[in-house]
């Protein structure tokens, strides 16, 4: 953890960055609200950080969120939920209250990747194979249908009817 002007506190444990290849694959966001302070690319036309906050600013346009993980995960998958125009990737924790009470009640697709992710360092160095598999979620029709057209292997459940 580390202090920044402001009093900020700052955590680089998340920092496991998605391939731009996967995000690319997935069409055009206009917003990545959590996203590293320096990043090696850019996720989308505009980014927030932990300086920013991303859970306090505003959502405009389609969102892509790979949020940090761990307990802090709910209030982001919560806020795409709110947002809708969004996909998120997280990873498969289908026994947890996060999956049963958010995640199947309000998503209307998901697509369950096959194989491991490789994240990337926020040097822009990949890592070794996640130790989770990860899913990839959408909370309105449109981005049902970029998960179900899109080219990335997995298994896509539709959750509208
Ligand atoms: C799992 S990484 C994903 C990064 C990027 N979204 C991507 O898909 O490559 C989660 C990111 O959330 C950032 N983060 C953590 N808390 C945040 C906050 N309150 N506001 C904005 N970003 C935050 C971390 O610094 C980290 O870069």
């Amino acid at each position: 953890m580390q202090t920044i002007k402001q009093n900020i506190k700052i955590d680089l444990k998340n920092e496991w960055l998605t391939p731009i290849n996967l995000i690319e694959s997935l069409g055009s966001f206009d917003l990545d609200p959590c996203s590293p302070i320096d990043r090696p690319w850019n996720t989308a036309l505009n980014h927030f950080t932990q300086i920013d906050n991303g859970l306090k600013q505003n959502w405009l346009g389609r969102v892509w969120c790979n949020p940090p993980y761990g307990k802090e995960s709910q209030k982001w998958i919560e806020r795409c939920i709110e947002h809708k125009n969004c996909i998120a990737l997280t990873f498969v924790r289908s026994d947890t209250r996060l999956f049963h009470d958010i995640v199947f009640p309000n998503a209307t697709a998901l697509l369950f990747l096959q194989g491991r992710i490789k994240f990337y360092t926020k040097n822009g160095e990949r890592a070794d194979s996640s130790v989770s598999p990860s899913v990839l979620i959408s909370f309105d029709d449109y981005n049902a249908e970029v998960l179900k057209e899109c080219q990335l292997k997995g298994f896509y459940i539709d959750l509208r009817n």
